[in-house]
């Protein structure tokens, strides 16, 4: 078989690793890729926007199976053009892609259908959200553009300084395009977060094992917002029976209201939630695998990731097991200097000694004239898997030492929540 990966990040690495584990599989084409994927796949330089051109390269190369890994081009219909064009795809349309797409209709669909999300009200003027923010009293308040804004569309503001400023800058000064057309304000929640990425092909829902993202640049989480500086799996915080309550208050109700509103979600559905003291509630739906979910979850994923993504497609993912190793991963990110703001590009990268089990993920990797070099933010993900929480974190933190270039850095508490969470109620 022929696949293509539209994306080039470090969760493309590890679901092209996984898909490579099948025998069917022949050649893997990523667009547009990066270093490492490299090695295991055809780079071509085509952006993730360009849906036009992934459809015409996907039919012109006769490929058989498309995985649509990011947010951007499933948002932008890129399913429904290779769909049209007679090409099987693994991830949501068009239609279904707004549960993350547009915050507006991801939470219009939470009120109507009763699934458990935070209290909030839509703004399509400035004015009138500025008034709103004038009168209210319940402070911090979170702030929410409505359409995609690189994972920095959230604004929590503590006072109402805070929130009319962030209302200017999105609403007025549009640091987020059409994106801040509307916006969300809603209540503030607190409890931990736990991401879940589950298959789902419209019909059945298969969650993965459970993971936490540590999303500030700092350790501590001090510092700002990232794409996230690492993960681990399963996250402790998520028991088997705050499991089952989401299975039912949210997943399946998620699934049910999707058909409902006629637009079937069939993919890798992301749950963003918090285990608030009133129960789990959906602080945001991806309607893509997380990054750096994924560089945790499918190191773990015993089941053959093709087969599952091909069950999805076909509408038969009923039919199919899926298992779980049931040991743990960590996911260390290590990044520019500067990231998330401004960082160099262009440094040599140095690998040494690396554990042989040890996966390394490549995100913002390039080779120039044969040389690994850094061209991103996050550079490299070093996943290790154990047989327990405390083995994988040791582990990848080994070898997050042994990935060097010119000023690097990751954080060094990647884990510990969860480690101590563990600790105190053994
Ligand atoms: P996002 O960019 O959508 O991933 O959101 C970034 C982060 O903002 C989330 O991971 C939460 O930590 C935080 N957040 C979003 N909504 C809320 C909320 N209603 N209450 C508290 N924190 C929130
Ligand atoms: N790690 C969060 C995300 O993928 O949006």
């Amino acid at each position: 078989m022929k696949i293509l990966v539209v994306g080039g990040g470090g969760r493309e690495h590890a679901i092209i690793k996984k898909l490579c584990e099948n025998s069917r599989v022949e050649k893997v084409y990523a667009l547009p890729g990066n270093g490492g994927i490299a090695e295991i796949a055809e780079c071509v330089p085509i952006g993730t926007k360009d849906i036009n051109k992934i459809r015409d390269f996907a039919v012109n190369n006769k490929v058989d199976f498309a995985v649509i890994a990011p947010d951007d081009p499933l948002v932008l219909g890129a399913v429904d053009l290779l769909e049209e064009a007679g090409i099987l795809c693994f991830g949501p349309n068009k239609a279904a892609a707004a549960i993350e797409g547009s915050k507006v209709f991801s939470k219009n669909l939470m009120k109507k259908y009763s699934i458990p999300t935070a209290g909030y009200e839509v703004f399509e003027k400035a004015e009138d959200a500025s008034e709103y923010i004038a009168k209210t009293n319940s402070f911090p308040v979170v702030i929410k553009a409505d359409g995609l804004a690189l994972g920095k569309g959230v604004i929590i503001a503590q006072d109402r300084t805070e929130a009319q400023d962030a209302i200017t800058s999105i609403m007025s000064d549009r640091i987020f395009g059409e994106s801040g057309n509307k916006i969300v304000i809603e209540e503030f929640l607190s409890g931990p977060e736990v991401s879940v990425l589950a298959f789902t092909d419209g019909k059945t829902v298969v969650p993965m094992v459970s993971s936490m993202d540590h999303k500030k640049a700092f350790d501590g989480d001090l510092g700002p917002n990232t794409g996230g500086m690492g993960t681990i799996a399963p996250n402790p915080f998520y028991d088997y029976k705050t499991a089952k309550e989401c299975m039912e208050r949210i997943f399946i109700p998620t699934i049910n209201a999707m058909n409902a509103e006629g637009r079937p979600f069939k993919g890798c559905l992301y749950f963003g939630l918090m285990l608030t003291s009133n129960g789990p509630m959906v602080i945001e739906y991806n309607c893509r695998f997380g990054d750096p979910e994924a560089q945790v979850v499918l190191p773990l994923l015993k089941t053959d990731l093709l087969e599952i993504m091909e069950a999805v497609t076909g509408e038969r993912l009923s039919d199919i097991s899926i298992e779980f190793d049931n040991g743990a991963a960590c996911c260390v990110i290590i990044a520019s200097g500067g990231y998330p703001s401004s960082y160099k590009k262009g440094y040599e990268i140095k690998i040494a000694d690396i554990s042989p089990d040890t996966r390394l993920y490549h995100a913002g990797t390039t080779l120039s004239d044969s040389v690994l070099v850094t061209s991103g933010g996050r550079v490299i993900g070093v996943t290790a898997t154990g047989r327990s929480l405390n083995e994988a974190v040791d582990k990848a933190y080994k070898d997050a030492s042994n990935v060097n270039f010119k000023d690097a850095f990751y954080r060094k508490d990647i884990g510990v929540r969860a480690l101590k969470y563990i600790e105190n109620t053994d």
